[in-house]
């Protein structure tokens, strides 16, 4: 595994390109399946998650090839319906294809996704949701098998606004017979952003990015041209790397409505910002306050900017306090920022970080993707130098992650 070296204290200036979503281009690509005929999809990240996906379509006889940030796609073929474990264990978003199948094939073979770093993630939500559709699901052998000539629209209330699921749902109703209403849906700029693409293709989408979404049966979709969305975390991520080293950077080809929780948080601890159409400049205050958060679904405070803006509160003056509700375990993070001298003590879902005036580089280990955003942030900031381990994590949804911060003045190498 690999590992990078940061040398800290060096403020970031300057300005950065942000990226296409990784959380978009994922659904997205697994929506190639309902799409007939060549697909050319833009503004994609270059980053192992795509590549896994790209080797799922190809897997089931769709190709698709990515050059720079453009995927095209030829799913001209008879689509096979068996996932192969290992990809579906390498990425949970791999389980958003089982929709796009079971909705073109009439059936769909898939394993269980295992859990990961920050929780179990079940997928039970999806499972009902196939099932109010008319779909018939087993379990066995760590395999999910789904049936279902054709699926029929129907009434789908979620327990839990699960991005993934309304996802799965809205894309595999897209094929059904009637009308689908979705209730309590996820309102992720990432779900509007897969609705625009279907529309494109000729699927019957309103309300997406709304908690009830319509969906009105087609008999087929055509190929469509698509940018992907600006990746809202990555942005995120980068504001708080300007903040926390005293730095000034502006984020560019963003959508601020995108993370207005996280603006309007940044803003409560005294971060100076200067919001215009699609770019932000963050100034840092020099010292900040601290702030009480909870994760909530779209539109509230997003859960993977949590464990990053656990690094800048750990700087703060003052105590400051994270709720974090969407996951089980996704304070992974805070080991590793104690041994950077953070002082963080957690009480079940709840973190209390008492502010203090610096880190210490350390020798850390990233555990998952966004805990590795926390390290990377901390490293910045920290007295000295870091080593963060297990850098893959980091990779999947940081493209050029290491450019990007050396451009900005970061003193950071990837060791091989
Ligand atoms: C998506 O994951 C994102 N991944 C996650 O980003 C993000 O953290 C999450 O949404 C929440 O915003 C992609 O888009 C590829 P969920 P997803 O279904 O769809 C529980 C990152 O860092 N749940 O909204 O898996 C689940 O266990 C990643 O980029 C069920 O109980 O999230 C979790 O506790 C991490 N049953 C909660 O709901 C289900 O059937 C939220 O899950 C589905 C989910």
């Amino acid at each position: 595994m690999a590992r990078v070296k940061i040398i800290g204290e060096q403020p970031l200036h300057g300005a950065v390109n942000i990226s296409g979503a990784k959380n978009s281009a994922l659904p997205i690509m697994a929506a190639m399946v309902l799409l007939n005929g060549e697909s050319v999809l833009k503004n994609v990240p270059t980053l192992t998650d795509i590549t896994t996906m790209i080797r799922m379509l190809r897997s089931i006889n769709i190709l698709a090839e990515q050059s720079g940030g453009v995927i095209r796609v030829d799913n001209k073929k008879q689509i096979k319906h068996l996932i192969p474990y290992e990809l579906v264990t390498k990425m949970r978003a791999s389980f958003f294809i089982a929709g796009p199948i079971l909705a073109k094939a009439g059936m769909v073979r898939i394993p269980m996704p295992g859990g990961c770093a920050i929780g179990s993630r079940p997928v039970d939500i999806h499972i009902k949701g196939f099932q109010a559709l008319g779909a018939d699901v087993r379990l066995e052998h760590g395999f999910i098998e789904i049936r279902c000539k054709k699926l029929k629209g129907g009434h789908v209330n979620f327990t839990f606004p699960s991005v993934g699921a309304t996802e799965n749902i809205m894309m595999a109703s897209t094929l059904a017979e009637g009308v689908t209403t979705i209730t309590n849906a996820a309102r992720e700029p990432e779900i509007v952003d897969l609705a625009a693409l279907l529309n494109k293709a000729g699927a019957k989408i309103r309300g997406a990015g709304a908690s009830t979404i319509t969906v009105e049966g087609v008999s087929g979709l055509s190929g469509a041209e698509h940018s992907i969305i600006p990746d809202r975390i990555e942005a995120g991520t980068m504001l708080l790397a300007g903040l926390i080293t005293h730095g000034k950077i502006t984020v560019n080809k963003i959508n601020p409505q995108d993370i207005s929780a996280l603006l309007s948080a940044l803003a409560d601890t005294g971060a100076r910002l200067n919001i215009k159409n699609n770019s932000i400049e963050a100034l840092s205050p020099g010292s900040w306050n601290s702030a009480s958060l909870i994760t909530q679904p779209h539109p509230g405070f997003p859960t993977d900017m949590q464990a990053q803006m656990m690094t800048y509160l750990a700087l703060a003056s003052g105590t400051s306090t994270i709720r974090e509700t969407i996951f089980e375990n996704r304070f992974m993070h805070t080991g590793e920022l104690q041994r950077m001298g953070a002082d963080i003590r957690t009480e079940e879902r709840v973190a209390i970080i008492k502010g203090v005036k610096k880190l210490s580089g350390a020798e850390v280990r990233a555990t998952d993707l966004r805990a590795g955003a926390a390290l990377w942030l901390a490293g910045l900031a920290a007295k000295g130098e870091t080593i963060i381990y297990d850098i893959e994590h980091i990779e999947r949804g940081y493209e050029r992650l290491t450019d990007k911060l050396s451009s900005l003045g970061a003193n950071i190498k990837r060791l091989t």
